[in-house]
């Protein structure tokens, strides 16, 4: 199906080593295929590749942020670079940042809260949007924004909880971002969820090179595959895909300000 509306894909990684061999040619192609693109930082590192991504291809937006499975590793002189960088023009967001209780080997829950909630607060500093990363710590995260997020808005990229916590970030005026995860087979219950987002709070990513959508699940994933996410959305949702894109993309550039 040919759709005039193009996606915008708003979490990407490409600074992930899966692109090392051809990021030109992905980047080349996509400039053709989509509305736009944002990669966040998951350290100091990411976040620097994702502002010289930005500074290079005009539909590129970078984020910034230490991910919670990084910050074992983040020092406190890095808030301050992140602060730096947060005035560049194409640094749209502060993310992925967040909590992660599924590895066993992630730097300590105290820890991963303590982090996190720095970076909420240099969000709020700085005037800029969120981008959460939440894995199996729905209960935490919920009591954190709803205590420290006042102020800020963002969204919860691939979002994963259920419908009770979707409504709650609802209230509290985020946005929910979905991915390849939502066209699993075994993801009836996160459709619900999808089926049941306003239209103007809705988000499509597809969190490249992870997290593959149907029926390419397990090939690397490309900012491209947006288009299935967003079309799986529409039917699940029972609307035009042309008109359900055309709206994901006002939203992005509703939340992240910066975007033109
Ligand atoms: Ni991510």
């Amino acid at each position: 199906m040919m759709l005039k509306a193009r996606v915008f894909d708003s979490h990407a990684h490409m600074d992930c080593p899966h692109y090392d061999a051809d990021r030109e040619e992905v980047f080349a192609r996509l400039r053709g295929e989509i509305d736009g693109l944002i990669n966040p930082g998951c350290d100091n590192e990411s976040s620097l590749k994702a502002i010289g991504y930005a500074e290079t291809y005009d539909f590129v937006y970078a984020a910034v942020g230490w991910h919670p499975q990084e910050v074992l590793r983040m020092q406190d002189e890095d808030l301050a670079r992140l602060e730096e960088w947060s005035g560049h023009p194409k640094v749209v967001a502060i993310g992925e940042i967040g909590l992660d209780y599924y590895y066993d080997d992630c730097a300590p829950r105290p820890l991963q809260r303590k982090r996190f909630i720095e970076q909420l607060d240099l969000a709020r500093k700085v005037g800029l949007p969120v981008i959460i990363h939440d894995r199996d710590a729905h209960g935490d995260m919920l009591e954190i924004v709803a205590r420290e997020g006042k102020g800020l808005s963002g969204v919860f990229h691939c979002y994963s909880g259920s419908l009770e916590t979707a409504r709650e970030l609802l209230k509290l005026g985020f946005y929910l971002g979905f991915g390849g995860s939502s066209t699993f087979k075994n993801a009836q219950k996160l459709r619900e969820v999808l089926k049941h987002v306003p239209e103007d709070r809705l988000l499509f990513e597809t969190d490249s090179p992870y997290l593959t959508p149907m029926p390419y699940r397990g090939r690397r994933n490309d900012p491209a595959h947006t288009l299935l996410v967003a079309q799986n959305a529409a039917l699940v949702r029972g609307v035009e895909p042309e008109e359900l894109i055309r709206k994901s993309s006002e939203n992005v550039r509703k939340l992240f300000d910066k975007i033109r």
